[in-house]
């Protein structure tokens, strides 16, 4: 559910025209609806009420600042990836107590940021990045709280680039090397051991892959009890798929009722990470039409968004649902969306069954809130775009549109090339 709707012909978010964002804030932009944004969260929240249990949404999905702050004032912790993404957190004002820190590169800076400033625990992904923790926690005269990394090698059933709890990943580490990591974790006094970890993928659709992994990891943790170390929390990452076309994903609830038997009685705090579910369906990219270009075996349709705005058709081959924000019938064109940079992979949908579009008509690429906009580059010198939260009938720019001097920002020319 989500509140992109026509009223009366034209696309709303929520109470508000996207004719009207696209008229002052100009177009490409994000559009974000705050209501769904908080109501994805607070379905998250209810379905995992009946036990333990702390969310930390996915900063990786949606960074923008509005998005965290709104996602913190229900009381939402954070699952940071990066130095940055640990700034942005704690910007939106984001407890510290509610942070998990996980990536198989964290450098020692990064770590000795978040020890500082004190986060939940470090999902550990390797031995030498346990030592290395180790060494920073010393240094600073504290300890670090971690968690490990495990990899259940379970298949989640998704794209393979975004499958990552499997033999081959570079995540985690092995959950048969875990006992052995765990007591070397153990013997490092400045290492704290606080839980087990795991994350086997993004968009899945069905439930049993949460619950092979769980049931996986459950069996290390009473292994780790019975050799008394202390779990306290399980951490089983987020990637609870989305609906994009004609995806059937569970529901949270239907994923909280099929893991709550393995919690029962076990006295342990789940923390969930998820992403996209929060914040896909909870986003839009408003594009406008261009040009309309008749090939000899294809029609395109250029639009002013490209794969540097929306990287998710061109990578993954992924499908975005196309609407046009003024409702007019399908069937009027069968054609490529298309976006102005030099590269043939530069699509934003293939052979796709449109109504027949005109010059300036304003389009909403959906379900584009999450892994949207934190992917979004400058390639071909293109200005990142402004990014909207919509709450009712008014809306607010949470990011002003890149600038051409912002293109520039912290370049230099060496004073050698200015001669002569
Ligand atoms: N936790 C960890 C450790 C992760 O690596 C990820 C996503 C998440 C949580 C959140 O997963 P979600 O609930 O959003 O599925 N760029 C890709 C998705 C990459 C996901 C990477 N990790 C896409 O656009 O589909």
């Amino acid at each position: 559910m989500h509140h992109f709707q026509y009223k009366d012909g034209v696309l709303y978010c929520e109470g508000v025209s996207l004719e009207g964002v696209a008229r002052e804030v100009g177009t490409p932009c994000y559009v974000y609806s705050h209501s769904t944004l908080i109501r994805h969260y607070r379905v998250m929240e209810e379905a995992f009420s009946a036990f333990p249990h702390l969310i930390c949404f996915a900063v990786k999905a949606n960074s923008n600042l509005a998005v965290l702050r709104a996602l913190v004032r229900e009381g939402s912790g954070m699952d940071i990836v990066s130095g940055g993404e640990l700034f942005r957190a704690l910007r939106a004002g984001a407890d510290p107590t509610k942070i998990v820190f996980a990536g198989v590169g964290k450098t020692e800076r990064e770590m000795e940021y978040a020890l500082r400033v004190g986060i939940l625990m470090f999902n550990v992904e390797s031995e030498q990045e346990l030592e290395t923790l180790q060494g920073v926690a010393c240094r600073l005269d504290t300890k670090a709280p971690v968690a490990l990394r495990v990899n259940p090698d379970v298949d989640p059933k998704t794209h393979p680039y975004i499958s990552t709890g499997l033999k081959k990943s570079k995540f985690g580490i092995s959950i048969k090397e875990a006992v052995k990591e765990y007591e070397k974790a153990l013997s490092l006094p400045c290492i704290e051991v606080k839980g087990v970890h795991c994350h086997i993928g993004s968009q899945i659709t069905q439930v049993e892959p949460f619950v092979d992994a769980l049931q996986r990891v459950l069996v290390l943790v009473e292994e780790l009890r019975e050799m008394g170390v202390g779990i306290s929390y399980v951490d089983m990452g987020g990637g609870l798929g989305i609906q994009y076309k004609d995806e059937d994903p569970p529901p949270p609830s239907e994923l909280a009722r099929s893991v709550a038997p393995l919690l029962a009685e076990r006295d342990i705090t789940l923390i969930l990470e998820p992403g996209r579910v929060i914040a896909g369906n909870a986003g839009i990219l408003l594009t406008k039409v261009l040009y309309l270009k008749k090939g000899e075996l294809k029609d395109f349709v250029v639009v002013d968004a490209a794969m540097n705005d929306l990287a998710r058709p061109s990578l993954y081959g992924a499908y975005h649902a196309i609407l046009p924000v003024v409702e007019k019938p399908l069937g009027g064109m069968v054609a490529d969306v298309v976006g102005p940079i030099c590269e043939s992979g530069d699509f934003l949908a293939q052979e796709r069954e449109l109504p027949a579009l005109d010059r300036g008509d304003l389009l909403a690429v959906m379900s584009a809130g999450a892994y949207g906009f934190t992917m979004s580059s400058n390639y071909n010198s293109r200005p990142r775009v402004a990014e909207v939260m919509v709450k009712g009938g008014e809306f607010w720019v949470v990011r002003e549109r890149e600038a051409y001097e912002d293109l520039v920002k912290g370049e230099r020319i060496p004073a050698f090339l200015l001669e002569g």
